[in-house]
């Protein structure tokens, strides 16, 4: 029987099969250690030559680093085993033999790693910080769910700019140009007048000139909007998203946490409420660390990273200057030169994981606001008929998966959150 190695416990001194790719080997003499894994888990295989008939011990003279081969044999309890267990190979068939594999043990560069990145997949770091992306990605879903949020879906070929036009990715549709998907937001505030709190998870895209070790060119964000939500209610629910999130992953992937060298115990720190600053006052925090960070520009890298090292959780930056923020977002009544929006910040230096707001809900002020940022109306008729036909209280925000990936996993750069990151200097493989 055929058995994946995230149940070797069930399945000890039985007779199994095991299937998938050698990572390690050596012999001596008449003996084979094979380190093998599944994709669910790894092991290591003994080969005695007399005990395996003359195909399987000719098949292992010729194995070569991730050669991929079904084993048969069985399973037992090896304290002196790096992985607690160990299987006695009886038979060995080689699948698809290895040609001499290009990644070896010896430290590569980041561009070599880079152009090898269909390779470099398989290495068990790069295999533990996609497993966790798995993770962050079913616990936003778990907690979407449980706070009765359903899932739709945004377009991703769009007739216009969500997030300013200047980092749009635009393509050929037939004879007119599309644009390709920077957020979901303006489709999904059309959504909660059928639903009521909806989410999407898809890919968004952003032409971002900054070459920094936060910035992807494609990346995955769930964008979440909720009908009769204000700002306040709107970071509630981030907040307590944010820490379930944490908890999740430190519940169901701790090992890979720690096989990563990750600081578990600030992750544990990760409990609502966050605090809140208002953006003045991030600016003075920036100013008094000498940055020179001023009042009605945007927070950039070093401003965040400043920021997020003040606080033991993540911290919301509330209150922006309307100027520097996207023409939809609510005005603040007590001072409508700044909006009711948020940025929530990861700690430890990581900076903005979600960008979220109150909407304008009211047809005039939206008819302005369209008009002072210059933005073009007509495509964007559709959007105005939300305002026209029952109008409610609105807000919504969006969680980018690369950067949450980053932070709770401890690494440097975004490069490493996503099978295939695309930036601004790489499209390939
Ligand atoms: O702050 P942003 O631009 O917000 C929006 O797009 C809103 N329309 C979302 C909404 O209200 N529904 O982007 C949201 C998040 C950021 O906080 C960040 O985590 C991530 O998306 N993000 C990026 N991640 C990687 N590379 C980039 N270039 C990113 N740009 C944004
Ligand atoms: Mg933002």
């Amino acid at each position: 029987m055929r058995i994946f190695l995230k149940d070797l416990k069930k399945n000890l001194n039985k007779r199994i099969i095991l299937k998938g790719w050698i990572f390690n080997y050596r012999s001596s003499g008449s003996i084979f250690f094979i380190q093998f894994r599944d994709g669910s888990g790894e092991i290591q295989g003994i080969v005695l030559k007399n005990g395996v008939d003359q195909k399987t011990w000719e098949n292992c003279k010729k194995i070569t680093l991730e050669t991929s081969i079904e084993i048969t044999g069985k399973i037992y309890k090896e304290k002196r085993s790096p992985f607690g267990y160990e299987i006695q190979i009886e038979k060995l068939e080689i699948i698809g033999l290895a040609e001499e594999y290009p990644i070896g043990k010896k430290e590569h560069g980041v561009d070599f790693l880079m152009n090898h990145r269909h390779l470099w997949i398989r290495s068990k770091r790069q295999a533990t910080i996609l497993k966790i992306r798995d993770e962050i990605i079913w616990a936003i879903r778990s907690f979407f769910k449980k706070e009765n949020f359903i899932l739709t879906d945004s377009p991703i070929l769009t007739p216009t700019a969500c997030e300013g036009s200047t980092t749009l990715f635009s393509t050929d549709y037939f004879d007119t140009k599309a644009y390709l998907s920077q957020s979901g937001q303006l489709y999904l505030e059309a959504m909660i007048y059928s639903l009521g709190r909806v989410y999407d998870f898809g890919p968004t895209f952003r032409a971002e000139k900054s070459k920094t070790r936060r910035h992807l060119t494609e990346f995955w964000m769930m964008d979440a909007e909720a009908a009769f939500v204000n700002h306040e209610e709107n970071m509630k629910i981030q907040e307590n998203l944010v820490s379930f999130i944490v908890e999740q992953v430190l519940k169901n992937r701790k090992t890979e946490l720690l096989f990563l060298e990750r600081n578990i115990e600030s992750l544990k720190r990760i409990k609502t409420p966050f605090p809140r600053i208002t953006y003045h006052q991030a600016i003075e925090i920036c100013q008094k660390n000498g940055l020179k960070a001023k009042f009605g520009e945007d927070l950039g890298g070093d401003e965040e990273t400043i920021i997020s090292k003040q606080f033991d959780r993540p911290v919301f930056i509330e209150k922006y200057p309307a100027k520097i923020k996207a023409f939809y977002m609510k005005p603040d009544p007590e001072n409508p030169k700044l909006v009711l929006n948020a940025d929530c910040l990861a700690p430890e230096g990581y900076g903005e994981i979600i960008g979220g707001s109150q909407r304008i809900d009211d047809l005039i002020t939206l008819e302005q606001k369209i008009k002072e940022f210059k933005v073009n109306k007509k495509p964007l008729e559709w959007y105005l008929d939300l305002r026209r036909y029952g109008s409610v209280p609105h807000s919504g925000f969006g969680i980018g998966v690369e950067r949450t990936v980053a932070w709770l996993c401890g690494l440097d750069h975004v490069r490493e959150t996503i099978p295939f990151p695309r930036l601004i200097n790489r499209l390939n493989p």
